[in-house]
C-alpha cells in the first residue's frame, strides 16, 4: 500500500515535469495549513468545468441544492479508489436533500480517456470534472487528492475541508471508521448544527500543481509570451470599435482588468469558444491552449509583472477592419432603415425584410455581411426566401429552417464558401435579416449590410444550407434537462463544411452525430455549454465525407429550471417561435453533394422533424 501511493504521486511528478516545471504548493496552502481550524472565510470562486462524460458542470448555477461536495481525485490513488464506496452511500444518503457530490481530477496526466476508463473499472459514477488547467485546483488551493471540501451554496464559503473520514491511511485501514467527519459535517450543516471540526487533514496523493517555465526561469514575459497570447485570442473583440466591453491597447489596461480576467478564464466564459475540444478539429478555433491558460493565471498570480521590452499591444496596434475583405462586391443589400439601439437593456431580436437587388438567377461565391456597427451587432443571421416560381428545389422555410444564407458573429473571419462550390440566389428572392444587438452604456445606431459575390461561372457544386431540426417543442416549467432530437438524410455523397446549432434562451447543450451507412457512428461536434449569445458556425478544419445514407442525427437539450440564469421565464410552458422567449431546435449544416457521373436516383424523405424516436 505504502508503495502503491509512492509510485502514484510519483508517475503524477514525472509526467508533470515533461511538459511543465513542478513547483511547490503555494504559500496560501500552508497559511490555511496554520489555522486548522478555520475552513474558509472567503467565497470560493466560481467555475465551469467539463465532467469525464462531455457534461458541462458551473458551481454558482447548483442553487437547487444546499451543498456542493468537491472531493479532490486522481487516476490510479488508492485512497481515492477507496474511498468511492464511501462517497457514493453519502451521496445516497444525502439525495432528498440534493446535495451536490462531484469529483475533482487536477491531475494534467489524466486524460479523458483514462479518466472514462478508471470510472469503469473502479465503478465511479459520480461526475469526474476534468480540470487538465489546474485551474479549479489551484483557486482551491488544493494539493492533495481525497481531499473533500463541502461548500454552502448559500454564500459559496467552505463549511468543511478535510478528510472524508479516518479509515484510510498510507499502508493503513481501519474496518469501521470511528471518525466520520465529512459525514458529520454534512448531517450537522443540513440540520443547521455547529460543523466542528471543520478542518481535518488530508491522506490522499499529491497533485503536483504545474507551472508553465517562464523564459528566463523566473517570471513570466509580458511582453513575450502574455501579449501575443492576448493579440491573438482577444485584441480581435476587445479593441476600439469592436464589441468587447473594454479594449486592450496597453499592459496598463490588461493589468486593471487582469482580475475579471481570471474570472473569466475560471468560468470559462473567454474567449467565447463552446465546442467539446475532445470532438473535431475546426478552422475558426478561438479557444485558449490549457498551457496559454496556465501562462496567463500563473502571470496574474505572479503579480502582473511588467519586464521588458516595448509593449506589443501599444506599439502594435490592431489594423482597422477592413470595409469588404473579400473587395467590393457585385452586389450589396442593406437593411431598410437605420436600427436605434437604446443606451441599456436586453432586446429581442430584430428582423427586416429586404428585396435582393439581383434581377436574375447568379451563383455566388460568397455573401458577406458587414456589421454596421461592431460594438453593438452581436451576431446576423441572414435567411433567403425564394419566390414562389423558383425552379430551383426550395429550401423549406418553417422558422428559417433551411433557409439560412449567411451570418455575422463578432470575431469571424469573412471568407469565400468552400472551393468548387457556389451558393444558388434565385431572381425575385427577398432577405430577411435577423439582428441581436447587446447595449454599450450609450446610445447607438447601426446600419448592417450584406456584399453578394458573383461567380464568373457556374460552380461544379452547389453549396447547400440545410438542418437536422425539431419544430415541435412542448418544454415543461421548470425542466432543467428537456432533451430533443432533429434528423438529417445525406442523400447523395457529400462534403460537410460547417454546422451551426441555432436555439434560444433556454437552449443548454447540442451533439452532432453522424451515423454512417456501415452503421459507424462519430460525435462530430459538442457544445456541452451552449450560449445563445454566442451563434457560432463550427467550421471543420477540413471538409468531412459523408457518404449517401448518412444520417445526422442531433440530440440537444432546454434548460428551463430557474437555475438558468439566462431563463427569462421558468414557470412558462414552451413552444417553437422565432421569438426568443419561444425556442428553436435547429442544427445547420452546410454541406455540397459530391457531382457523380452515374448518380442514383436519391431517396426520398430527407428530414425527419417530428417524432422524438424516429431519431432513435
Ligand atoms: C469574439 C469576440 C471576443 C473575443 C475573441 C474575446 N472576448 Fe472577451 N468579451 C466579449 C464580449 C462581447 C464581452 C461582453 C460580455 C459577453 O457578451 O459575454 C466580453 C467580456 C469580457 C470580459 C468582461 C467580463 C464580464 O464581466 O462580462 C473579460 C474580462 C474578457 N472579455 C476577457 C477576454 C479575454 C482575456 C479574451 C482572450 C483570451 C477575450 N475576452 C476574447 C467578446 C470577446
Amino acid at each position: 500500500m505504502h508503495s502503491k501511493k509512492t509510485s502514484c504521486w510519483k508517475t503524477t511528478l514525472s509526467l508533470g515535469l515533461l511538459v511543465f516545471l513542478a513547483v511547490s504548493v503555494s504559500a496560501r496552502t500552508e497559511s490555511t495549513k496554520d489555522k486548522p481550524d478555520k475552513a474558509s472565510a472567503s467565497a470560493v470562486d466560481n467555475f465551469r468545468l467539463l465532467d469525464h462524460e462531455g457534461k458541462s458542470h458551473e458551481l454558482y448555477l447548483q442553487t437547487q441544492a444546499p451543498v456542493v461536495v468537491l472531493v479532490v481525485a486522481g487516476n490510479g490513488c488508492p485512497i481515492v479508489r477507496q474511498s468511492i464506496s464511501t462517497l457514493k452511500a453519502l451521496r445516497d444518503r444525502f439525495a432528498d436533500q440534493k446535495v451536490v457530490f462531484w469529483l475533482l481530477n487536477p491531475n494534467s496526466q489524466d486524460d479523458q480517456a483514462s479518466i472514462v476508463e478508471e470510472a469503469r473499472e473502479f465503478g465511479i459514477d459520480l461526475p469526474v470534472l476534468m480540470d487538465k488547467t489546474q485551474i479549479v485546483a489551484r483557486s482551491l488551493n488544493a494539493t492533495r487528492t481525497a481531499e473533500a471540501i463541502a461548500i454552502n451554496t448559500k454564500d459559496w464559503k467552505i463549511f468543511y475541508r478535510g478528510a472524508i473520514d479516518d479509515r484510510l491511511g498510507y499502508g493503513t485501514q481501519k474496518v469501521k471508521p470511528p471518525k466520520t467527519f465529512l459525514s458529520d459535517a454534512l448531517e450537522n450543516f443540513l440540520t443547521a448544527k455547529k460543523v466542528s471540526p471543520s478542518h481535518t487533514p488530508v491522506k490522499g496523493c499529491a497533485i503536483s500543481l504545474v507551472s508553465v517555465t517562464p523564459r528566463d526561469g523566473k517570471t513570466i514575459s509580458y511582453a513575450k509570451e502574455i501579449a501575443p497570447i492576448l493579440q491573438e485570442h482577444c485584441v480581435v473583440c476587445h479593441s476600439h470599435g469592436n464589441i468587447g466591453p473594454f479594449a486592450m491597447p496597453s499592459y496598463e489596461k490588461v493589468k486593471g482588468w487582469s482580475s475579471t480576467i481570471r474570472e473569466v478564464l475560471l468560468e470559462q466564459r473567454m474567449p467565447p469558444w463552446h465546442a467539446d475540444p475532445h470532438h473535431g478539429a475546426f478552422a475558426n478555433d478561438r479557444s485558449l491552449s490549457p498551457e496559454d491558460i496556465q501562462r496567463l493565471l500563473t502571470w496574474i498570480d505572479q503579480g502582473k509583472p511588467r519586464g521588458n521590452g516595448e509593449d506589443p499591444l501599444a506599439a502594435q496596434p490592431p489594423k482597422p477592419a477592413e470595409e469588404w475583405p473579400l473587395g467590393k462586391p457585385d452586389y450589396i443589400v442593406a437593411i431598410p432603415r437605420e436600427m436605434d439601439i437604446p443606451a441599456t437593456g436586453v432586446f429581442p431580436y430584430r428582423y427586416a425584410l429586404v428585396d435582393s437587388p439581383v434581377r436574375e438567377d447568379v451563383w455566388l461565391r460568397a455573401a458577406v455581411v458587414k456589421a454596421g456597427n461592431r460594438k453593438v451587432l452581436h451576431h446576423c443571421l441572414v435567411f433567403v426566401k425564394y419566390p414562389k416560381d423558383s425552379e430551383h428545389p426550395q429550401p423549406d422555410n418553417k422558422g428559417g429552417i433551411d433557409g439560412f444564407f449567411t451570418g455575422f458573429v463578432p470575431g469571424m473571419e469573412p471568407v469565400t464558401f468552400p472551393e468548387g462550390t457556389g451558393k444558388f440566389l434565385p431572381k425575385g428572392a427577398k432577405f430577411i435579416f435577423q439582428l441581436h444587438y447587446s447595449a454599450t452604456g450609450k446610445q447607438e445606431k447601426d446600419r448592417t449590410e450584406i456584399g453578394l459575390y458573383l461567380c464568373k461561372t457556374k460552380p461544379p457544386m452547389e453549396y447547400q444550407t440545410r438542418a437536422a431540426a425539431r419544430t415541435r417543442l412542448d418544454i415543461p416549467p421548470g425542466d432543467p434537462d428537456y432533451e430533443v432530437y432533429g434528423r438529417f438524410t445525406f442523400q447523395r455523397d457529400s462534403l460537410l463544411y460547417e454546422m451551426s446549432p441555432h436555439m434560444h434562451f433556454r437552449g443548454s447543450r447540442v451533439k452532432y452525430e453522424a451515423i454512417y451507412p456501415d452503421g459507424k457512428r462519430e460525435v462530430l461536434l459538442a457544445v456541452p455549454h451552449y450560449d445563445f449569445n454566442w451563434q457560432t458556425m463550427y467550421r471543420l478544419a477540413k471538409p468531412k465525407r459523408m457518404p449517401a445514407g448518412t444520417k445526422l442525427i442531433c440530440t440537444g437539450a432546454f434548460d428551463n429550471s430557474p437555475q438558468n440564469p439566462a431563463n427569462p421565464d421558468p414557470t412558462k410552458l414552451v413552444h417553437f417561435g422565432e421569438q426568443t422567449f419561444d425556442e428553436m431546435f435547429i442544427g445547420y449544416v452546410n454541406y455540397a453533394e459530391i457531382p457523380q457521373t452515374n448518380a442514383a436516383p436519391a431517396p426520398s424523405a430527407a428530414n425527419d422533424t417530428t417524432t422524438k424516436q424516429a431519431a432513435k
